[in-house]
């Protein structure tokens, strides 16, 4: 079985992959999008969005970060495969879901889902400059605000090469409310032979089981979860491997949010990197049952904080109670 920690743009940035993978469970990251248009793009771009590469492309805690690419030009995609493969990327993931009408506007994301065609030629073009050794996948959703294209799309991203797929079971027009249509993922993985990677609510131990029996799937990547419960792939292993399942103290998350607050030091924009802290903390408050509580009143007292020291000094305080 293999847990994949899901791009995030905006949210699961390098900072944040280096904490959550540290607590472990994942088998690798999916960096968030790198949007390529007509060029190749310089090589500070990949640097500032996967500093992960000047590391041999894994985080601290040594899990491997790919990098995904979104645009539509089959071969400006397949160059920048290219420099992100000489730069050390570990492996590469196309971007075939993203909802944003801007994004769509432009003829990327999930709007390729209308062209089978299209997706094909953008997964050959781009195999023809990902190593063979090197793991390359597309991430799809089921289709743009229809499923009737996926078995297609499915199909010919095995056709074209790709090692694996990432199926969000939600179309676009689903955006990220509706639920999650997991049997869908049966379908998909029956109608191809290369393994198709679950994702979409799993958020908790139940619904990972769920998802599981359902789609029969033996890969997951999980999204907005990860974050919300950071411990959460450490406790899916221990509930495959029959083991009794940790209860997360408010303790250890506090001190996981200690290290991501001395970690945001190394950012340049103190205020941006309070806001950061806090905002980590906020979705902490809609996470295990058991710690809201903790996380809600340490989050009212760092509220009005602005200052990362403050913060930092604060966590000190209440983390040595
Ligand atoms: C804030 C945010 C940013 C996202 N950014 C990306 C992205 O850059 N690339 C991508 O393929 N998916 C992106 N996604 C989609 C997630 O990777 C995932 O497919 C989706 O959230 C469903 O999984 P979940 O229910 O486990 O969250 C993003 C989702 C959210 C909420």
């Amino acid at each position: 079985m293999k847990l994949i920690l899901a791009p995030m743009e905006g949210l699961l940035d390098t900072y944040l992959r280096e904490i959550i993978t540290c607590v472990g469970g994942y088998d690798w990251c999916v960096s968030e999008f790198i949007r390529v248009t007509t060029m190749v793009l310089p090589v500070k771009v990949f640097y500032r969005s996967v500093p992960e590469l000047l590391n041999a492309g894994v985080t601290q805690a040594g899990t491997p970060v790919y990098i995904q690419l979104m645009g539509n030009d089959p071969s400006v995609i397949a160059d920048n495969a290219a420099q992100a493969i000489s730069l050390g990327a570990p492996g590469i993931d196309l971007n075939f879901g993203c909802p944003s009408p801007t994004v769509n506007g432009k003829g990327a994301g999930a709007i390729l889902l209308n062209e089978p065609e299209r997706v094909h030629q953008i997964v050959q073009a781009t195999r023809q400059t990902v190593p063979v050794e090197t793991p390359f996948m597309a991430k799809v959703r089921l289709g743009f605000d229809h499923t009737d294209n996926i078995i297609e799309i499915a199909q010919g991203i095995e056709a074209a090469g790709a090692d694996m797929i990432t199926v969000h079971a939600r179309t676009s027009v689903d955006k990220y409310k509706a639920p999650a249509r997991w049997e869908w993922l049966a379908r998909i993985r029956e109608s191809i032979n290369i393994p198709v990677i679950a994702n979409g609510d799993i958020s908790d131990i139940n619904s990972f089981s769920e998802c599981k029996s359902v789609s029969g799937c033996d890969n997951f990547m999980i999204g907005r979860a990860s974050v919300r419960h950071p411990f959460l792939a450490r406790q899916i292993r221990q509930s495959t491997q029959q083991q009794t399942i940790q209860k997360i103290k408010w303790t250890e998350q506090q001190e996981l949010l200690l290290q991501f607050s001395i970690l945001m030091r190394k950012s340049d924009n103190d205020i941006g990197s309070a806001s950061r802290v806090k905002k980590w903390l906020n979705i902490l408050t809609k996470g295990s049952p058991e710690n809201q509580l903790e996380a809600k009143l340490l989050f009212e007292k760092i509220r009005t904080v602005t200052k990362l020291e403050q913060i930092i000094q604060l966590l000190k305080i209440t983390d040595e109670k």
